[in-house]
Order: C-alpha cells, then sequence, then structure tokens
C-alpha cells in the first residue's frame, strides 16, 4: 500500500496494525487502564455540533500564526516517544514530514534519535520536549543543548509525575524502563516473524546506523535522544517552570494543563503557551477529555498566553471545532503514529494532507473563509444547546 492508497486517519490505523508487531501498534494506539479517557477524547469532538451559515466559500483558508511563526494549518505534530521503533524513518522523517507540509514537529525527549541530529536534518523550525527524571540539573542541561542545537520552541510536559498504567503494553510484555520481559521478548519474537516487512526495513536501518556509527557520520546515534535519560516519572513543580523560563530564551509551553487555576499559574510563570492535554489519554485514566475542559481554559487564560490542545484529534473537523473553542492549535500524537508506522515519512506527510483538506471542506460547508475567523459562534459545545457555551466553570 502507498500513502497515497490512505483516505483517512481511521485507514492510516487499519494499515498499522497490518505493518507493525502487535507490541509496537499496542504502544501506539493503547490509553491508561479502561482506556476511558482515551475514548472520551474523541467522543467529545464528536459530540460538537457545527452552526453552518450560508455563503459562497469556496477557496477558504488555512493559513495561521503562531508565537510568530506562520503554519500552513494550526496543527503541530505532538511529541511521541520511540518514534525510532515504529518505521526506520523514526523522528527525522516526523521532522522532515512536518517541515513538507509546513508545520512544526515536536521531538520528543525519549524519541529515540539524537536531538542534535534531529535538529540538523530538519529544514524547518522544531519544538522539542522536555522530561527530567534527573530533576532540574538535568532540565537545566537538556535546555541547554536544545538552545544550542536551534530548537525554537520547549515544550514541558507536567502531567508524568508518575507513569500512567499502560495495560496493553504491560500485556505485551513491556516492562519500565522500556524494554521486554522475557516472556515480553518471547512473544515478540512471534510478531517480529509475522511481520517480515517490518522486521528487515528495521535491520536494514540498524545495520546502516551501526556503519555510520564506525564511521563517525551523521545518522549514527540511536539510544536515547537527550543521552542518560530513560523514560521514567518525570515531575516538574511551578518553581521548575519558573526556572526553566529563566534559562530559555525561546518560545516555552507547558503541556498536560486541565485545570483553568493550573492555566492561569502558568501564565504568571511566564510561559508562551498552555497544551491542554491528558498525555493522550494516557496518563490517569478518567481525566477529563480535553475538549471538554477547553472553553473554560482558553476564558482563564485571557489571551496571556497561546492555548494549544490535543487528545482525540482524528479529523480535519476536529482542528475547526478545537480552533472555534478558542484554541490557537492543536496538537496530533497517535494520528500521525498511525501515518509513520504504515508508510514511514509518506505516511506522516500523508496524514496531514488529509487533516489539511478535511479542514479547508469543514470550513467550505461551514461558511467560514478562514481558520481565523472561527470562534464560539461557530459551534454548539458537548452538553449545552447555547452556541459557545462552556459545560464547564471556570474557577
Ligand atoms: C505520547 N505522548 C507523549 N507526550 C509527551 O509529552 N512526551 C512523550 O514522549 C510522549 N510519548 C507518546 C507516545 C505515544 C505512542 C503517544 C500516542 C503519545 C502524548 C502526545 O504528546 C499527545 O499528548 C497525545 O498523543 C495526544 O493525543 P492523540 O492525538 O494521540 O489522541
Amino acid at each position: 500500500m502507498q500513502a497515497s492508497d490512505i483516505y483517512s486517519v481511521e485507514d492510516a490505523r487499519r494499515r498499522a496494525a497490518r505493518v507493525v508487531p502487535r507490541a509496537v501498534f499496542d504502544y501506539i494506539d493503547g490509553g491508561a487502564d479502561d482506556e476511558v479517557t482515551m475514548a472520551d477524547n474523541v467522543r467529545a469532538f464528536r459530540e460538537v455540533r457545527f452552526r453552518p451559515r450560508s455563503s459562497a466559500v469556496t477557496e477558504p483558508t488555512t493559513l495561521t500564526t503562531l508565537l510568530g511563526t506562520t503554519l500552513s494549518m494550526p496543527v503541530l505534530l505532538a511529541p511521541c516517544g520511540l518514534v525510532r521503533a515504529m518505521h526506520p524513518d523514526g523522528a527525522h522523517g516526523v521532522a522532515r514530514a512536518a517541515a513538507a507540509m509546513g508545520t512544526i514537529s515536536v521531538l520528543s525527549t525519549v524519541a529515540g534519535s539524537s536531538l542534535e541530529e534531529v535538529a540538523a536534518g530538519a529544514p524547518g523550525p522544531l519544538w522539542f520536549q522536555l522530561y527530567s527524571p534527573g530533576g532540574p540539573p538535568q532540565s537545566a542541561e537538556m535546555v541547554a543543548r536544545a538552545g544550542d542545537a536551534g530548537y525554537q520552541g520547549l515544550v514541558v510536559t507536567m502531567d508524568t509525575p508518575a507513569l500512567g498504567h499502560r495495560e496493553r503494553d504491560v500485556r505485551n510484555g513491556v516492562a519500565q524502563p522500556f524494554h521486554f520481559t522475557p516472556a515480553g521478548t518471547a512473544r515478540l519474537v512471534g510478531q517480529v516473524v509475522a511481520r517480515p516487512r517490518w522486521t528487515m526495513s528495521m535491520a536494514r536501518a540498524g545495520i546502516q546506523a551501526r556503519r555510520a556509527r564506525d564511521d563517525g557520520s551523521p545518522g549514527g546515534a540511536g539510544g536515547p535522544t537527550a543521552r542518560g535519560v530513560a523514560m521514567g516519572a518525570s515531575p516538574f513543580s511551578w518553581d521548575d517552570v519558573a526556572t526553566i523560563r529563566s534559562l530559555w530564551a525561546g518560545s516555552l509551553a507547558v503541556k498536560g494543563l486541565l485545570d483553568p487555576g493550573d492555566a492561569r499559574r502558568a501564565v504568571e510563570c511566564g510561559v508562551d503557551a498552555v497544551v491542554v492535554s491528558n498525555h493522550g489519554g494516557r496518563q490517569l485514566d478518567g481525566a477529563p477529555a480535553t475538549m471538554r475542559v477547553l472553553p473554560a481554559i482558553v476564558d482563564a487564560v485571557q489571551g496571556r498566553a497561546a492555548v494549544i490542545v490535543d487528545g482525540g484529534v482524528r479529523r480535519g473537523s476536529d482542528v475547526v471545532k478545537a480552533r472555534a473553542a478558542g484554541a490557537d492549535a492543536v496538537l496530533v500524537g497517535r494520528a500521525y503514529l498511525y501515518g509513520l508506522a504504515a508508510c514511514g515519512q509518506a505516511g506522516v506527510e500523508r496524514v496531514l494532507e488529509i487533516l489539511r483538506s478535511e479542514m479547508v471542506r469543514t470550513l467550505s460547508l461551514l461558511g467560514c473563509p478562514s481558520v481565523a475567523e472561527l470562534d464560539r459562534s461557530w459551534i454548539d459545545l458537548p452538553g449545552t444547546d447555547r452556541p459557545g457555551a462552556s459545560p464547564i466553570p471556570s474557577r
């Protein structure tokens, strides 16, 4: 299957399930515990209804500006760990796809490729996401490295003081810090044998990387994105955020907020953006769907910082809904990971192309000429029959 044969994010998901071993697919597709929050993220978007207006908008624009950078659409690629295990194109392919499609990707601390090498090979702007299981000294070192490597934005993930319990991973024999238990390894061998193309492509990439490492040429550095940092609990306090603000001159976002009071606190720390996120339902199961808390957070922030939302975006129409509810942009996670697992960089580009064309069609059918003109008058939010009313009061 070519990337051009993918027609929706769900197509990419189905394709990914057939291409990569079960344990890899489950790592992408799964959430915490009973996956209630993960499912509710998607449901909350589906519950929003549009209020279309009669007009003859034929060529609406998705162009937008986020923190001074012009983007082809208000969609960024979320930081995601272990992308190197999904396809040999890994984080390099994700960064190239984002640039080719006129947007930004956020490299995870645990993406699995050197942060310097990803930056060196990226033709467009990049952001870096920070975990720091080693505490403030490790944060300071990584902030400095990200700055030296030319990252324009830094995203501090605040919702990981402990690791969520992803039961699919546990059943597949994945233990933390990420490795397979002996039983998991035995099961993985069977899954890998059942996916010969993926296995061959990963083996070829591994040989090339080893050769490059031996030659000392770029592309040879696998392993941790930031040396010495393995995935683990990464608690950040507000004092830590204030310290990071003083160390980082570029755009600063905090990710993983669901509470209007926290959003105000972040603004007081001087952040440029808050990311309304429940980690795609991978951390606290039972946390609210992001679309349900977004309006209250937008109201709390009052334009003093950009508001980005993620979790459950599977259609371009979801991006339009998020913008109408007051978000400046969305991050997509699984949507592009399915494309990556299915077809590498081309799959990521295809997913972005699909989201963009769905946005254009939605705007046109809605009668709205531009994403910039979206506001709450274009939608009914879940659980209300009043345009733009927020179901969750600001505190
Ligand atoms: C993630 N996410 C994540 N977030 C983060 O800050 N650092 C990370 O390393 C990761 N790793 C990660 C791996 C995988 C496989 C997934 C699916 C997600 C969370 C991610 O940035 C984002 O918040 C969610 O993916 C958004 O939800 P959707 O779009 O996947 O529904």
